[in-house]
């Protein structure tokens, strides 16, 4: 079964065609990053205008890259939640097109769900349920059990902002550009991570819950001097190698922290993990390191398929449709 994905929640319009949930014919992301870049993150409505201005072209070349017509795809698969509402009805009205005009199967997919299915898309054993995913990104932080890998049930999430906002903030405070993610993790090689002690982001010490707030503010306050009795931080390479080491740090220490946490609390042999943020040198090397002393199977996604992407999508679509079927026409698209 030959699926056609579509992802345009945020601010990558993406479209890919995936056989059997697995193979994968041919992937296209078309990133909205520069076009947003001088406002310093995504602006909601230039999102919609440009996923508007791109769907149609990103669709005919992921058909043209599989060397497929339209009609010889037997279903869409496409994100309807949670995501900017006007970037998601984009990508949800080309979908129900081809789906009326070529009367096709629609299958309506959450992008967090999908980034779960994505991270162990390319391993040929599936995790055993019930195992454990974190999903970081620019929109979620949260852990999730899944007992059934097409239910993920919310265990752990962030109280305020989200990893990847938080390394978008910083970045901008220290001067860094956008995205933050990436930037950070730029500038931290070579870094002392040891030299500022930024706390975890975690609710509470012990605890799976998160929150970006404090440390955002700490950053700020440590740079400015701000609220504290020292003079303000110049921005020299080597302040920023090392603020941006620090707090690389204290963010991947309370992401492995709560994941693991997690793990043993559910007795889960496995962690997946999903998300824009697991493109993350060191939280990828943390995450490994960790998993081999424990002996969890650790799940990551490629760099690449990390970040948004339409081939989670039809993925996860494929299994979708075989246990609940299809969508009707008047599926919608909600925010969260
Ligand atoms: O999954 P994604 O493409 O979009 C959402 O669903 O949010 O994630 C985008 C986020 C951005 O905040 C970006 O800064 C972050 O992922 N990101 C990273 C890295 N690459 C992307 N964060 C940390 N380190 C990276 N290397
Ligand atoms: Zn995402």
């Amino acid at each position: 079964m030959k699926i056609l994905g579509i992802e345009s929640s945020c601010d990558e319009t993406a479209a890919a065609v995936v056989e059997d949930g697995r193979r994968v014919l041919s992937e296209v992301v078309r990133s909205q990053i520069d076009i947003h870049r001088r406002f310093g993150g995504p602006v909601p409505e230039i999102a919609s205008r440009s996923h508007l201005e791109v769907i149609l072209p990103v669709i005919e070349e992921a058909l043209e890259r599989a060397a497929l017509r339209p009609d010889q795809i037997d279903a869409l698969a496409v994100t309807h939640r949670p995501g900017l509402i006007g970037a998601l009805l984009v990508g949800l009205a080309a979908a129900k097109a081809f789906a009326l005009a070529l009367d096709r199967p629609l299958i309506g997919i959450d992008h967090v769900a999908a980034h779960i299915y994505g991270a162990g898309m390319d391993d040929p054993n599936p995790p055993e349920p019930p195992y454990v995913a974190l999903v970081v990104s620019g929109g979620h932080t949260s852990l999730f059990l899944l007992s059934d890998p097409l239910a993920p049930v919310s265990i752990g999430r962030t109280a305020d902002d989200a990893a990847g906002e938080a390394f978008d903030k910083v970045a901008s405070i220290l001067g860094l550009g956008y995205p933050g993610g990436p930037a950070i993790e730029r500038a931290a090689q070579g870094g002392d991570p040891a030299r500022f002690r930024f706390k975890p982001p975690l609710l509470s010490p012990q605890g799976i819950d998160f929150s970006f707030s404090g440390i955002k503010t700490a950053v700020l306050y440590r740079v400015t001097g701000r609220n504290s009795r020292r003079e303000p931080l110049p921005l020299s390479k080597e302040n920023v190698r090392d603020v941006a080491a620090s707090f690389q740090e204290a963010v991947v220490d309370g992401l492995v922290q709560a994941s693991f946490r997690a793990v043993e609390a559910n007795r889960a042999r496995a962690l997946v993990v999903g998300g824009g943020c697991a493109a993350n040198t060191r939280l990828r090397q943390r995450l490994e390191q960790e998993a081999k002393d424990r002996s969890i199977r650790l799940l990551l996604p490629s760099r690449s398929r990390s970040t948004d992407n339409a081939v989670m999508i039809a993925g996860l679509g494929y299994h979708q449709y075989q246990r609940r079927g299809a969508d009707d026409l008047s599926l919608d698209a909600y925010p969260s």
